[in-house]
C-alpha cells in the first residue's frame, strides 16, 4: 500500500518526505486554507520539495462541470504530476468523465458510499477517496466502507484506485493495508505515531546505556 501525506505544510512535507516512503501529497481546500497562502503558491512550494515524480493532489473549487474542467486545466500547469480532485456530485461526475477522456488523472473526493465509488470508477476516475474517519465520526463503519468498495472494484475489475482519506490513527492504516487499499493518505502526526513505540524507545535507551559499559579501545 502506498503512503501519501495529507497536508500542505511544507515543514511536515519536507520531514516526512525525507523518510523516503511518501509517494504523494494530498490537499483539499481546508488543508490549503490552514497554511494562509495562495493555492498556486502552496502547490508550487510543495512541488519544489517533492520534485517532479511525486503526485500532488489539487482540488477544484468550481461546482459546475464546464468550470471544473477549465479550473482543472489551470491547476495542471502548476506541476508535472498533478491529480485533479473533484468533489462527488452530479457535475463532478460529468467533469471526471470529460477529463478522463482527455487522459487527465482525477480523484473523486468526498466519497462516503459504495454507489458513489462505482460512479466515480465508471466515469474513469484514477482514484476515489473514501473518507474513513468522517464515516466513523458519525457512528458508521468507515473500514466496512473500504472493504465494500475493494470487493466491488475487485469483482468489476475496476482500474480506479482507492486512496483512503480522513485517516486518524495507526490502526486505521493497518486496517487499510489488510483490506488491500491501494493508497492511504495520512496526516503527518499519524505517520510519526506509526514510527514510535514506547518499547522501542525504552529498548534503545537501554542499549545506549549498556553500551557505556562496553570497554572502548
Ligand atoms: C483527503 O485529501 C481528505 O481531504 C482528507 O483526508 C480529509 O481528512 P479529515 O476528515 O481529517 O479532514
Amino acid at each position: 500500500m502506498k503512503i501519501f501525506i495529507d497536508t500542505a505544510n511544507v515543514d511536515e512535507i519536507r520531514d516526512a518526505y525525507s523518510l523516503g516512503i511518501v509517494e504523494g501529497v494530498t490537499t483539499n481546500p481546508s488543508i490549503i486554507a490552514r497554511e494562509g497562502k495562495k493555492f498556486e503558491d502552496a502547490i508550487k512550494e510543495i512541488a519544489a520539495i517533492v520534485g517532479d515524480e511525486t503526485y500532488i493532489f489539487g482540488e477544484v473549487i468550481a461546482l459546475e462541470a464546464d468550470a471544473m474542467v477549465k479550473e482543472a486545466h489551470e491547476i495542471l500547469k502548476l506541476h508535472k504530476n498533478i491529480i485533479i480532485k473533484i468533489p462527488m456530485c452530479k457535475e463532478g461526475i460529468k467533469a471526471v468523465s470529460r477529463l478522463s477522456k482527455e487522459g487527465i488523472k482525477t480523484c473523486v473526493t468526498l466519497c462516503f458510499s459504495a454507489s458513489q465509488a462505482l460512479l466515480a470508477s465508471n466515469a474513469g476516475a484514477t482514484y476515489v477517496a473514501p473518507f474513513l474517519g468522517r464515516v466513523d465520526d458519525i457512528g458508521w463503519d468507515g473500514m466496512g466502507l473500504i472493504h465494500e468498495i475493494m470487493e466491488m472494484f475487485d469483482m468489476q475489475g475496476s482500474t480506479t484506485q482507492i486512496v483512503a482519506a480522513s485517516t486518524r490513527n495507526p490502526l486505521h492504516i493497518i486496517g487499510l493495508a489488510k483490506a488491500g487499499a491501494h493508497v492511504a493518505t495520512i496526516p503527518y502526526k499519524v505517520i510519526m505515531q506509526m514510527i514510535d513505540h514506547p518499547l522501542t524507545k525504552n529498548g534503545l535507551d537501554k542499549f545506549l546505556k549498556d553500551w557505556e559499559n562496553v570497554p572502548k579501545a
